[in-house]
């Protein structure tokens, strides 16, 4: 596996070096080992809930699809997965430029979140280095590919120096801005699979119209929204530049709201499965029914996951424990994420 590297210049960053609530990474070993023991006759997999593309990722010897609501993720997923090329150059002098940014005038971001997140000196580096990455698309100098990989390098820099916990539900008031903003060089492939696709729409809506050999879905499985823990890098990555609301700054979001975090979810899954043109259909699922507090628990029960995945093919469950995220109301130390596969009839 690649390892990001430090060189005198600019460093460089790898599809994991952010944090994202359920971000799969660090249970590939066992998707992996669940997909080639059961799975041995696909050549395309269809990340439908792919948030950071770290499932994909593993996957690259196969074509690719990715989705996901969030017109961020989106991004980082044609960043990393898109068939176009790119020039790494392009990256390499965007980036070092931005590094060496100082003394910037007022702009979107230091008018609305000035010493909230960030400090006011890097809002104003992120606001300019947004702007000018739509400039440079605009007038034809970077390419689609290359306009993902500076923002996902911007959203990625902003990730590492953030004043809060890991998501944007509130930031700690009147601390020491320590950390700077400092953009990386992505170690995205330029020559990918030519058939990957990435897509930005609801799960829902895709899988009618997609065909794929496996189809792995990761749905949230809280009433967390991801719309409302990363607002603010949904917000930057948009570039529409909303008026934000309330103490935590958020834009409205009622557009972006997923089925599957409301009472709606079991309802959601059973067409969505329905809907699937695929030879296996690989869930991650966390057992968090009923053991956390009301937010954490788990939306879709294991009686009603079975009941549908049971009338689309034949189904086997695979589970390892790993640790839980918890905010510090709920004691889980039992947590498992499962694995169902349905090998789907014909
Ligand atoms: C558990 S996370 C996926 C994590 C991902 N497997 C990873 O390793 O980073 C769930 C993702 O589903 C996305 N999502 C929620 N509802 C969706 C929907 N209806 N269609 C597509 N994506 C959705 C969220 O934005 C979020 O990124």
């Amino acid at each position: 596996m690649a390892v990001a590297v430090k060189t005198n210049e600019y460093k460089t960053s790898l599809i994991n070096n952010r944090r994202y609530l359920g971000n799969k990474y660090k249970l590939l070993p066992f998707i992996t080992r669940v997909v080639n023991d059961e799975c041995p006759d696909i050549e395309m997999i269809a990340d439908i809930f792919a948030g950071t593309g770290a499932v994909s990722s593993a996957f690259t010897d196969k074509v690719v699809i990715t989705n996901d609501l969030m017109y961020s993720n989106y991004i980082c997923n044609y960043a990393w997965f898109s068939a176009e090329e790119y020039d790494p150059q392009i990256i390499i002098d965007c980036v070092l430029r931005y590094n060496s940014l100082s003394d910037l005038e007022d702009n979107y971001m230091t008018d609305n979140f000035s010493d909230t997140y960030f400090s006011r000196d890097d809002c104003a580096k992120i606001g300019y280095i947004r702007e000018d990455i739509e400039s440079l698309y605009a007038c034809g100098s970077i390419n689609k590919r290359e306009r993902a990989i500076l923002i996902t390098s911007l959203l990625y820099a902003m990730d590492k120096i953030a004043n809060t916990c890991g998501h944007y539900d509130a930031y700690r008031k009147g601390v020491l801005f320590y950390k700077t903003l400092e953009l990386y060089v992505p170690l995205a492939e330029v020559h990918n699979n030519v058939d990957n696709q990435c897509y930005n729409t609801d799960a829902n809506e895709l899988v009618k119209n997609i065909t794929a050999d496996l189809v792995y879905i990761d749905p949230p499985y809280n009433s967390r929204q991801y719309c409302d823990a990363y607002h603010l890098l949904e917000n930057v990555a948009r570039w529409e530049k909303p008026e934000v609301f309330g103490v935590a700054k958020k834009m409205d979001r009622s557009t972006m709201k997923s089925k599957y975090c409301t009472q709606s979810a079991t309802e959601a899954f059973e067409q969505l499965i329905k809907d699937i043109n695929a030879k296996y259909i690989l869930l991650s699922y966390n057992n968090m029914a009923a053991k956390g507090n009301d937010r954490s628990n788990a939306k879709i029960s294991d009686d009603d996951i079975l009941r549908i995945l049971k009338q689309k093919g034949e189904v086997k469950v695979f589970s390892e424990s790993y640790k839980a995220f918890t905010t510090g109301k709920s004691d889980i130390d039992d947590n498992q994420e499962r694995l169902f596969l349905c090998r789907c009839f014909n």
